[in-house]
């Protein structure tokens, strides 16, 4: 065990950054468990419809009471995965040391995975521009206290590993926006 108090890891970061690839062995690594923030939203049906790509429309208000309630009522460490967790306030609530793990990618392999996903041209725009605004990261240092970003990579779950250990943290921030350039170069249809 890492600290005396339970901790909570919050995996955020923009869609295809390696979230669920991380989460799943650093909750291995922790032996904690994993809570599956889109299987919690299906089943409770935390959704208010759907938007022009297709994507469930999440009722924040209702995510967060939900996971509130299945964090107040379990024991042990817990590593919970959506880019949605910037957005929540989760941290002051629960009786946890709250980290927050910000993955990041450069842009250009960014984009290799989001159109491998075959995501729509608009919703890849809307994903490559946030990296390139480092949303995730603005909105994940509003509200949690101990922020460790990392890049997406083979380095990402020893460096995870080596912050968690920290009883206070909040590494620097990456900024990728000056590859926006190189993308609307090289592909106008992701031009803003
Ligand atoms: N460290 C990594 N190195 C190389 N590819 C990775 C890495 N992490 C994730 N990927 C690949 O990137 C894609 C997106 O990963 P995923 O974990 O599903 O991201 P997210 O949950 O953030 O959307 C997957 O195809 C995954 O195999
Ligand atoms: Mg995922």
């Amino acid at each position: 065990m890492l600290h005396k108090k339970r901790i909570i890891v919050v995996i955020t970061g923009t869609p295809g950054t390696g979230k669920t690839t991380l989460a799943r062995s650093l909750s291995r690594r922790l032996g904690g468990t994993l809570l599956n923030i889109n299987d919690i939203i299906l089943s409770n049906k935390l959704y208010t419809g759907k938007d022009e790509f297709g994507t469930r429309i999440v009722d924040l208000v209702k995510l967060r009471k939900k996971l509130l309630e299945m964090i107040n009522s379990s024991s042990g460490t817990l590593v919970l995965d959506s880019h949605l967790l910037s957005d929540i306030v989760i941290e002051g609530h629960c009786n946890a040391m709250v980290y927050a793990i910000v993955l990041r990618l450069h842009l250009k392999p960014l984009l290799k995975r989001l159109i491998a996903r075959n995501y729509p041209d608009a919703k890849i725009k809307d994903n490559i521009v946030s990296e390139a605004l480092g949303y995730c990261s603005r909105m994940a240092r509003e509200r949690y206290s101990n922020v460790i970003e990392i890049e997406s990579g083979r380095g990402a779950l020893s460096m995870a590993m080596k912050e968690l250990e920290k009883a206070h943290v909040r590494t620097r921030e990456l900024d990728y926006g000056n590859e926006l350039l190189w993308i609307i170069r090289k592909h106008p249809e992701y031009a803003i």
